[in-house]
């Protein structure tokens, strides 16, 4: 299969492109389109076979659920039932925008959409293009991100093609995703709001807006089958192996350069990732960012960019498990071979 890529600068001018996506949605096809937070890889949500393409063309085990994506919060009841009165103050305060909820589900939506569980997620993307997509083809949107699986979130679409080129028509190109990581997932299902995967919108911000305690996932574990399925799988990894360093700088600075010292020795190809040390021992250095949010827009491009270089060992600092640093160090412990903490 070809696999065709559109730049999109104006959404006026770009109606054929979304014709031309809308068609392929309904024939069943899958189509990867940007969102806020990360590249998409959308079928539409009620057609089986569609959805089964998502599957086999990430490689993802059938019992990781997807997120629906839609445009108005009108079409809910189409894929939820049982909407909890929290949800609508969330469509206040986040929607369209980087949270996901999870609701029961409606028995039309299909199995394989929720990975047999009867629950189901759904989420308002902002990005322009999302919604564009969205609102013209009028059809609700299953995305996963649109990586193989396993693979760090593509946040271009030259991340998309890398992945999965020959495998979709159609790319949707709208250039790199503002914020980097993919959405919160709110469990709202349960006797209290559970965050399942943190992300641009933090513990603090869903307080504050419903008024009551939110749980993080480490709070809200509850023995049994695991409240989201995608979190037992290591994740985001790059070809390169990742070392994750935890602790205040003197302790990073030791330990870097330990690990360096073990690393030259096999003969590996070292880089350092980090927002805060100035020495490095020699090898290349790479800022992250200045702050948590750059960050966050920086860490998969960097990822897929150190990798393709051709670097064996990523020594990446953490940051501060707070705000939207923990939704970073969510994904870096998920990518990290190893975990050096103080
Ligand atoms: O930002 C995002 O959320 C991006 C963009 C494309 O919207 N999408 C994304 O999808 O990250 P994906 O498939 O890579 O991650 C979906 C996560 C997985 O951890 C999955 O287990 C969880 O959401 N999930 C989906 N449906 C669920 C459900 N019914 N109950 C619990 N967790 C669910
Ligand atoms: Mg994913």
């Amino acid at each position: 299969m070809n696999t065709k890529i559109i730049q999109i600068k104006d959404l006026k001018e770009a109606s054929l492109a979304f014709e031309e996506a809308g068609e392929l949605l309904k024939k069943g096809e899958l189509v990867a389109f940007p969102t806020e937070t990360v590249y998409g890889l959308g079928a539409f949500a009620l057609d089986g076979q569609a959805l089964k393409k998502i599957y086999l063309a990430k490689g993802r085990p059938a019992d990781n659920p997807l997120i629906v994506h839609i445009a108005d919060f009108d079409q809910i009841e189409t894929l939820a039932r049982d909407i909890p009165p929290q949800a609508f103050r969330l469509r206040d305060y986040f929607w369209p925008g980087p949270l996901t909820l999870v609701f029961k589900k409606n028995p039309r939506v299909p199995d394989i959409v929720t990975g047999g569980l009867d629950t189901v997620a759904v989420r308002i993307p902002a990005h322009p293009v999302a919604q564009e997509l969205l609102r013209r083809s009028g059809l609700p949107l299953a995305a996963p991100s649109a990586n193989l699986s396993g693979r760090p979130s593509p946040t271009t679409a030259e991340h998309v093609w890398e992945d999965l080129q020959g495998k979709i028509p159609l790319i949707l190109d709208a250039g790199q995703t503002q914020v980097g990581l993919e959405s919160t997932v709110l469990d709202l299902t349960r006797d209290r709001p559970i965050i399942l995967r943190p992300g641009g919108v933090t513990q603090k911000d869903l307080q504050s807006a419903l008024g009551e305690e939110v749980l993080t996932y480490q709070e809200g574990v509850v023995s049994g089958p695991a409240l989201s399925p995608g979190m037992k799988y290591r994740h985001y990894t790059p070809g390169a192996e990742v070392i994750l360093l935890e602790g205040d700088v003197s302790f990073c600075k030791e330990s870097i350069y330990k690990i360096i010292q073990k690393k030259r020795k096999q003969g590996k190809k070292v880089v350092v990732l980090g927002h805060r040390v100035g020495d490095v021992f020699g090898e290349k250095y790479i800022s992250l960012g200045k702050n948590p949010s750059e960050i966050a827009y920086n860490i998969f491009a960097y990822f897929r960019e150190l990798d393709q270089k051709g670097y064996d060992t990523l020594l990446i600092e953490g940051v501060e498990d707070a705000g939207i640093g923990s939704a970073i160090m969510n994904r870096l412990r998920k990518s990290a071979s190893e975990i050096v903490s103080s």
